[in-house]
């Protein structure tokens, strides 16, 4: 993991995050322990942490509140995860079976709960009005996301707009909160803070356009979850906007797939090659791309991060990597 970041600094704060994601779930309640520990044993890419603790570093900034902000972010991301398979009734995540399917899904829904709330103890404690601030609103706008993108299901003429609302609440406002609180904790004043916010709302954005992508293309035992689901599950991605917006034999396919809930007239090969044919993953990667570019560019208004390589490199692995 994080092979993309040099900074030792950083890299040593990113191993105090990872024994605190379980340190930070209280002895006192064995059960919900020895759920944390399933979930956040069976690996994870720490994506957020790391987006978080590389611009606190960037920024100079020395205290360790950085550390506990980024243990809030991934718990809260993991919350989100618990509650999104039990909403799929997703098997298996991480390589590993899926919380609501070891353990019962009201168990599964409490720990969920749990994680959440006790991200936002966490916040709390730092006694940060901003960042009390930043956490709320992406609490909010990441449940706002889930709602809407249920409202939406099996509708297939869902717009794009419609679509880039959906990923931008549901994932792009982690990163965007992500980005302020490392602007807040760096020194930045608010101006600048909102500039950091719209940064990581687009890396968001690309970031679940690239995982909107591996449900197509994706090698189901790299990436730890199921593929080919997001359609099956009613979810019309940017891939599936594309090929249901391509010709007529595209078209049909989408909507073969999501009326008859499943690949029954139409075969998994089948779609995979009706995407390739028309080139959308190449399209899909290049929408990322660009959205990735322009978060960075932003980020690239502050002098300090003008030069990091480090910051490059991360937002490179967004769009490269394979799980
Ligand atoms: C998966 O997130 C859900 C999305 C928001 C796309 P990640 O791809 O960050 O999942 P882990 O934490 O690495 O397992
Ligand atoms: C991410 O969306 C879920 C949230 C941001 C809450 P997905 O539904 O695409 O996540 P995966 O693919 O199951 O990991
Ligand atoms: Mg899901
Ligand atoms: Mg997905």
């Amino acid at each position: 993991m994080f092979d993309y970041i040099k900074r030792k600094n950083v890299r040593a704060k990113l191993k105090k995050v990872e024994t605190g994601l379980i340190d930070n779930v209280e002895e006192s309640f064995p059960f919900i322990r020895e759920m944390a520990v399933h979930i956040f044993g069976g690996g994870g890419k720490r994506i957020r942490p790391a987006f978080m603790i590389l611009i606190t570093d960037l920024l100079g900034y020395e205290g360790e509140d950085d550390v506990n902000a980024a243990i809030a972010t991934e718990f809260i991301h993991t919350a989100t995860l618990v509650h999104d398979d039990i909403i799929d009734r997703a098997v298996s995540r991480r390589n590993r079976k899926t919380v609501n399917s070891i353990w019962d899904e009201n168990v599964s829904i409490l720990f969920g709960d749990y994680i959440y709330a006790r991200a936002i103890e966490m916040i709390n404690s730092l006694n940060n009005h901003r960042l009390n601030s930043a956490f709320s609103r992406l609490t909010l706008g990441m449940i706002k996301g889930e709602i809407l993108e249920s409202d939406k299901n099996f509708k297939i003429d869902i717009t794009y707009d419609e679509y880039y609302n959906i990923i931008a609440k549901k994932t792009g406002e982690l990163f965007a909160g992500t980005g302020s609180a490392a602007a807040i904790l760096g020194g930045l004043n608010e101006e600048d803070e909102k500039k950091f916010h719209e940064a990581g709302m687009k890396v968001g954005v690309a970031f679940q356009i690239i995982d909107d992508l591996f449900d197509f293309i994706g090698d189901e035992s790299v990436l730890g979850k199921p593929v080919f689901s997001d359609l099956i599950e009613g979810k019309i991605t940017l891939p599936a906007l594309y090929l249901r917006d391509s010709d007529e034999a595209g078209s049909q396919i989408v909507e073969s797939i999501i009326d008859e809930k499943g690949f029954k007239s139409v075969s998994e090969k089948q779609l995979e090659k009706a995407m390739e044919d028309r080139g959308i993953p190449d399209k899909v990667k290049k929408e990322s791309e660009k959205l990735v570019r322009e978060g960075l560019d932003l980020f690239k208004t502050i002098p300090v991060l003008n030069e990091s390589l480090d910051l490059e490199k991360l937002v490179e692995y967004i769009i490269n990597r394979n799980m």
